[in-house]
């Protein structure tokens, strides 16, 4: 870590940025009324629904939801983080992020951090350099010949040669820095040597195109066929996949992502034109894996060897998927003829091939059922019941949505006459408020927060009690402490100031809750739900206290709680 980014810092970096100018500069826009619109970035479409506030700072694309301010649309349309999102912002208006000293000294500062990346990328240059040179006989040429390698391919995954030597790194780059980066192994009298030697280099590289670390595999049958490098703080190698950078280079937003093995899959793969595959760095697959290419893809297609070991790590790869698989998000299986991998297969077959395998990979859903009832007698009630069973589990982690519904059914289809009943996901809140129904509450909330000027209504100071305990009360309060505090945030801003807070979700989907009030009348309109939602809860408590009343007696406090909320009414 860094050094924390100050909050202070990220408002005032949403006040100097105007939506409309940021995102003008990646796709144009087109004024009209008081808004800005656009084909939206994030669905295919041939009409603009994508339409961007410059009073509210704030997007939404009314065709696909996507919404947010200027920090939310970096991270969607350039797949950022949030770190990264903000350095992207500040430096579109020219300013420094400031890092807010840590109590305890932080692990790594940005320097530390920055320099492993420089060594990283300098150390890849130069074992691209030693393909070339002579003095190497020529073993990595030959080597990528005979498994047709082109120099195109090469260049762009910038592979490279490390000889066969132990003192070539020490020699030419800081050897504190190369010790941090695992390029070199220190011995017990201080000297150090070379981590790779005699081996194909492949940089592995980040979304920024950063190099982060590297895989090596020998030229010939020695053991171990490959090393990585160690986790060093700029690679955790369940966070990487390899071939990514290189494949958003050539396409930002690819249909399909090809998941396979192995380094070299993806390397044959690039030379017969299908730019498309990453792989998992010798790990099996992760919700992690998935969750970062989805961000980039709507379909992901995992190969595996069809041997015993492929099917279960293919079966881990289903399981690893199913809470990613949200609407719109697909998965297929492709199984290979035994001892093939899609680097064989390819030169083997030829590509049409490969592309007609790949054109009838399995659904998730056809290969789920299929493996699920593979040990079962489908013709017995037993058979269907043990289906049942092993499937309810695993459809219960899928996230809400006409996938699940439609699993459920698939379900149902198999089992016949044995009811499936689900429970509910509980963990995942909906996402989308706007087909639920329009309460006091929320048109309260939603109006204050799309019209943070309301926070100045008159009415606010004249007997209206929002201290009662209830959640539309008590989100009420967080936006107006917050609009308190920070009276010139936009909408936009007020959103930022509630990210990675318990409300985020909420707050996202009031920002977004059609409320269609004129101007003229919108201070009356807040009043006139606030009250409402007022009136409501002082309802709701005052029956609560009546109920106890009958039951069990109240206690003085409670007897002047109900005295009070009779005065109310
Ligand atoms: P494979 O043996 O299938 O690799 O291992 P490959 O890329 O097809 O290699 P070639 O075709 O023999 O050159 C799959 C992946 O497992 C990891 C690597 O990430 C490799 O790409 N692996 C394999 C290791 O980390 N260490 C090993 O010794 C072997
Ligand atoms: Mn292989």
């Amino acid at each position: 870590m860094v050094g924390l980014i100050p909050s202070v810092f990220i408002d005032d970096l949403l006040t100097r940025v105007d939506v409309v100018d940021l995102i003008d500069s990646y796709l144009p826009l087109k004024k009209t009324g008081s808004n800005y619109v656009a084909r939206c970035p994030f669905h295919t479409e041939k009409t603009p629904s994508f339409s961007v506030s410059r009073s509210k700072q704030f997007y939404h694309c009314f065709g696909c939801g996507a919404s947010g301010n200027a920090i939310g649309f970096l991270m969607d349309f350039s797949h950022l983080n949030f770190v990264e999102a903000v350095e992207d912002l500040a430096s579109f208006v020219g300013i420094d992020v400031p890092r807010e000293e840590s109590a305890t000294r932080p692990l790594h500062d940005k320097q530390d951090l920055a320099s492993l990346y420089t060594v990283q990328q300098h150390v890849a240059k130069f074992y691209a350099q030693q393909l070339r040179d002579s003095s190497n006989d020529d073993l990595a040429v030959q080597y990528f010949k005979t498994r047709g390698v082109s120099g195109e391919v090469a260049r762009d995954f910038l592979l490279g040669y490390a000889p066969d030597q132990w003192h070539l790194l020490a020699d030419q780059f800081e050897v504190g820095l190369l010790k941090k980066a695992g390029l070199v192994i220190a011995k017990e009298n201080g000297r150090v040597y070379d981590r790779f030697r005699g081996r194909i280099m492949f940089p592995i590289r980040d979304r920024r195109g950063r190099v982060v670390a590297f895989g090596a595999r020998v030229l010939g049958d020695a053991v171990p066929k490959y090393l990585n490098s160690p986790e060093t703080p700029v690679f955790q190698k369940s966070n990487e996949v390899y071939g990514l950078y290189e494949l958003l280079e050539k396409e930002g937003r690819p249909a399909q992502i090809l998941l396979v093995e192995g380094y070299m899959d993806v390397i044959a793969l690039a030379q017969f034109g299908l730019r498309n595959a990453v792989a998992t760095l010798g790990t099996a697959p992760s919700r992690m894996h998935f969750d970062l290419l989805f961000r980039f893809t709507t379909e992901i297609v995992v190969c595996f060897d069809g041997d015993e070991a492929g099917l279960k790590a293919a079966w881990r790869a289903v399981e690893a998927a199913l809470p990613c698989l949200k609407d719109g998000r697909h998965i297929r299986i492709m199984l290979l003829p035994e001892r093939e991998d899609p680097d064989s297969l390819i030169r083997s077959e030829g590509v049409d091939a490969f592309l007609a395998r790949l054109a009838t990979a399995s659904s998730l859903s056809d290969y789920f059922f299929s493996c699920l009832s593979e040990d079962l007698d489908m013709q017995t009630l037993e058979g269907r019941a043990a289906l049942m069973v092993k499937a309810k589990a695993h459809l219960e982690i899928l996230p809400p949505g006409y996938f699940r519904e439609m699993m459920v059914g698939k379900l149902n289809e198999q089992v016949e006459h044995v009811a499936v009943e689900l429970k509910p996901e509980g963990t995942r809140r909906r996402s989308n408020t706007s087909k639920e129904k329009v309460t006091p509450a929320r048109t309260a909330n939603a109006l204050l927060l799309q019209n943070p000027e309301l926070a100045q209504s008159q009415f606010l100071n004249e007997g209206v009690n929002l201290s009662l305990d209830s959640p539309g009360l008590n989100l009420l309060r967080k936006v107006l402490a917050v609009i308190a505090e920070k009276p010139e945030l936009t909408t936009g801003g007020l959103l930022e100031s509630f990210r990675g807070e318990p409300e985020e979700s909420q707050v996202r989907a009031l920002v977004q809750m059609p409320v269609l009030v004129p101007e003229a009348v919108l201070e009356m309109e807040f009043a006139g739900a606030v009250r409402r939602l007022v009136a409501q809860v002082v309802e709701a408590d005052l029956a609560q206290l009546l109920k106890k009343e009958q039951a069990l007696g109240l206690t003085l406090d409670e007897k002047k709680k109900m005295l009070r909320f009779l005065a109310m009414k």
